[in-house]
């Protein structure tokens, strides 16, 4: 029996209506409302201002997929002039990545923290942070919930981890009536993400009785809610049941992190864009597969969900997807780059070229059937 420990200090607040919620969390001070121009454009940014009291808010709107460390960096020495108590973090997993290293990137003494703390390889204590308001617009981020936030280093293509007590929300406000808009492909690869963040933490090395709780409800909620939502988009109990797989997924990893599918993604998203939930769930099939092979014991708390598992992902042509973006010789040619320190060593089971080529190519032999 091994022992084990669990720390998450954010309070979640579920529900249809609930943004309305909002002022209560930040009734003070000045506020940052780090969103994307697709909120602006809609109307949804508008209508947060006012909800906050506009002259209270300063609004930074130009988050982009996959933030950039020198993107974050740059918006980190402007957004020091607004000098904000709280930052509200309203859309998708990018969104809330850039807000949650904002939080500790702007009190920090250093001008380029990011910089120097990945690049240039200087400890960084995250010494003080701005709490966050995390109100996810997607379901599969988990990141309203989680201590980490992912950067991509454009210029190196490298995929960097901040990861500290202090990237925990203040609090998460999930109101389903904010996904219900998500386009189809966006709902597939947020859910993928979900789906593949609940089945890296129940075959995780970390797993402990409560993440594997959280990550089997996780699937419960999210393989039964995805096809729910494809049929009827605008159904919010299916968009709600979708969102709760997510936030489960979330709360599993914020104990175990991911594990080998995430460390197999990241190159392809870093060299060929494809969306992070598409490239970490592809390969889970295969894993399983790999995985039943050489320990029965290993794939226990997930063998009861892979066959749906497989089912869905075929079901939404992940394999078909992938191969839009790259071909397989691409593919295993970034074999070489697809071990990450944190993740793909929290598999269990450790795993050299011959293997990770094998898993891609089984992975790929999927496509005939998506
Ligand atoms: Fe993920």
């Amino acid at each position: 029996m091994s022992a084990w420990k669990h720390y998450n200090p954010v309070p979640i607040i579920h529900g249809p209506g609930k943004l309305n919620e909002l002022p209560a969390h930040c009734s003070e001070g000045r506020i940052l409302l780090v969103t994307s121009a697709g909120f602006t454009r809609r109307g949804v940014t508008e209508r947060v201002q006012k909800l906050l009291g506009s002259e209270r808010v300063s609004v930074v709107d130009q988050c982009t997929p996959n933030p950039d460390l020198d993107d974050v960096d740059e918006l980190t020495i402007r957004c020091r002039t607004h000098q904000p108590a709280h930052i509200v973090a309203l859309g998708g997993g990018s969104v809330l990545d850039t807000a949650k290293a904002l939080s500790v990137t702007i009190p920090h003494e250093v001008e380029r923290p990011l910089q120097a703390s990945f690049r240039d390889q200087q400890a960084s204590p995250w010494m003080s942070h701005i709490p966050v308001i995390a109100i996810p617009t997607t379901s599969g981020t988990g990141a309203e919930v989680t201590p980490f936030a992912t950067i991509w280093g454009g210029k190196e293509k490298k995929k960097y981890s901040l990861a500290h007590d202090r990237l925990f929300s203040h609090c998460a406000i999930l109101d389903p009536e904010l996904t219900v808009t998500l386009p189809e492909d966006e709902t597939i690869y947020t859910a993928c993400d979900a789906i593949s963040h609940a089945v890296e933490s129940l075959w995780n090395k970390h797993r402990t009785p409560l993440s594997v709780c959280w990550a089997s409800a996780s699937l419960a909620h999210s393989l039964r809610a995805l096809p729910e939502v494809l049929k009827t988009p605008a159904d919010v109990r299916a968009r709600a049941n979708l969102q709760i797989g997510s936030v489960l997924a979330g709360l599993a990893i914020s104990q175990t992190r991911t594990a080998l599918a995430h460390s197999m993604s990241y190159p392809l998203t870093l060299h060929y864009d494809v969306p992070h939930g598409l490239a970490c769930s592809y390969t889970l099939p295969a894993i399983a597969r790999w995985l039943m092979h050489r320990d029965q014991v290993g794939l226990n708390d997930c063998a009861e969900f892979m066959p749906q598992v497989e089912a869905v992902l075929k079901r939404v042509q992940v394999g078909r997807r992938i191969c839009a973006y790259a071909t397989e010789e691409q593919i295993l040619a970034l074999v070489p780059e697809m071990r990450t320190v944190g993740r793909s060593d929290n598999f269990g089971y450790s795993v050299d070229d011959a293997d990770l080529e094998a898993l891609v190519q089984d992975a790929l032999a999927d496509k005939a059937d998506g």
